[in-house]
């Protein structure tokens, strides 16, 4: 610990954290479109070294303006969590300071990562919490009469918009983020009437298993019936195509989603992830 430091880490070290995250078990990592290693290269991402030796890191880069989530807290087995969080989380304050301040957020799946951030001073107001739908005979693939087609590559600009407006800003996802989430779903729709998009899902899979990752539906067209068509549209495609198993997280406090995903099947699972934040206020030069 006498000749521990930490520093920026940049692409250059990427064989070093590679390395750390597979032989270290005690990691936070954010449930994210990009694997931790792929936020090298942006601010906000420390590893602390005693000599040559990587030894922890912590990686929380401002996606969007104002709230920047911890990508990745990660240490080795000779440093307690407390002491590597807080030599990391001493200098992140502080640069995160100087750059103007933040809301640093986490969503919490590991008591020890928990212990962590209370005693830093975070806070937590909500948890998300799990649903899952399963199979019923039920699932007529109907619309509505809600304009649904699948999405594209062009449509990402409009879908970013009306997240911005549909989501508050801890849950914004940027250009860069929803390629890449497109990119990585296996059904993702929009809906659409005269004024353009008006709401749109996005669902991953994986084997048997698919996950409702992302549905929003503008703030004007809400109530009308929109998300539902968006969900019993997903459903049926999911029926028709042999899937058994949706699972959706939202907010516990969510009524609307809450609601929506209860009307259709959904069931709580049980499970529930706090959300912990601190805001760095800027760095007063006075
Ligand atoms: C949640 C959301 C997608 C619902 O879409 P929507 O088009 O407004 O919902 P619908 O009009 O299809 O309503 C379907 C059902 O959801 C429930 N619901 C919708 N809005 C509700 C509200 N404000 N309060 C309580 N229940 C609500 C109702 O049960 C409703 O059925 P009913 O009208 O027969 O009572 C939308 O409110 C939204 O985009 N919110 C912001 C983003 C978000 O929270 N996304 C989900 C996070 S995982």
């Amino acid at each position: 610990m006498i000749n521990a430091q930490v520093r920026p880490a940049g692409l250059k070290d990427h064989q070093q954290l590679s390395s750390l995250i597979f032989f270290e078990t005690r990691s936070h990592r954010h449930l994210d479109w990009r694997s931790p290693l792929e936020w090298l290269g942006d601010d906000f991402f420390w590893m602390l070294e005693e000599g040559s030796h990587t030894t922890a890191a912590l990686a929380c880069p401002e996606e969007t303006k104002g709230i920047a989530w911890v990508r990745l807290f990660v240490h080795s087995s000779e440093w307690s969590a407390e002491n590597a969080w807080t030599l990391l989380w001493n200098m992140a304050k502080q640069e995160i300071a100087q750059a103007g301040g933040t809301r640093v957020a986490a969503i919490v799946q590991h008591a020890w990562f928990q212990n962590v951030l209370e005693l830093s001073g975070f806070e937590s107001r909500q948890s998300i919490v799990m649903l899952e739908w399963q199979y019923q005979p039920w699932a007529p693939r109907e619309t509505d009469g809600v304009r649904i087609r699948k999405m594209t590559e062009a449509d990402i600009p409009s879908v970013v918009t009306l997240d911005g407006a549909s989501f508050d800003p801890l849950w914004h996802n940027s250009y860069e983020t929803m390629r890449r989430a497109l990119s990585q779903s296996l059904f993702a729709t929009v809906a659409e009437d005269e004024r353009g998009i008006i709401g749109y899902q996005l669902t991953t899979g994986s084997g048997a298993r698919t996950h409702l990752a992302r549905l929003a539906v503008h703030p004007a067209t809400q109530g009308s019936g929109v998300g539902r068509a968006l969900l019993r549209q997903l459903i049926g495609t999911l029926v028709h195509n042999g899937y058994q198993k949706l699972s959706v997280n939202t907010q516990s406090d969510n009524s609307a989603s809450l609601r929506l995903y209860q009307k259709l099947g959904f069931i709580r699972t049980g499970e529930a992830y706090p959300v912990y934040f601190f805001d760095v206020p800027a760095y007063s030069y006075r």
